[in-house]
């Protein structure tokens, strides 16, 4: 599994987004250590507040469907029609760090891929290691 398949996966899955309210459609997919692809679009809720980002989407997917001993994040990829670029929220950050997320890539305005390393994205982070 590619970055670009990553990318491509994220950038289709945005056609799935159910976002009625916002209008900001946004794809997310994850390539896992084993190689392993997962997608996700946000979808949205009447009472606003019980929204799902499209990066928690791919780790629910993840965790459903991945064998046990593939739940580790090697690269997340977002992109939305809406901006660029569009980074993962603070909570998302969370949740990837969770499964050892390594990289975050999003999309610049001409459509070029910008990598970031997770510890620039969420440095001195808390995650299950601590406990
Ligand atoms: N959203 C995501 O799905 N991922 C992001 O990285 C940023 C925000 C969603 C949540 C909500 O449905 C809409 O975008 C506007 O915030």
């Amino acid at each position: 599994m590619q970055l670009n398949d990553a990318i491509d996966a994220a950038r289709a899955v945005t056609r799935r987004a159910y976002a009625p309210y916002s209008g900001f459609r946004v794809g997310a997919a994850i390539v896992t250590e084993g190689g392993a692809l997962y997608d996700g679009c946000n979808a949205e809720n009447a009472s606003y507040g019980l929204s799902i980002c499209a990066e928690r989407g791919a780790v629910m997917k993840m965790v459903a469907d991945a064998p046990p001993g593939d739940r580790k994040i090697r690269l997340v990829a977002v992109v939305s029609p809406n901006a660029a670029p569009c980074f993962p929220c603070g909570a998302c950050r969370q949740v990837l760090r969770e499964f050892g997320c390594e990289e975050v890539v999003v999309l610049d305005e001409g459509g070029a891929p910008l990598r970031y390393p997770f510890e620039e994205i969420l440095p001195h982070s808390f995650g299950p290691e601590a406990l």
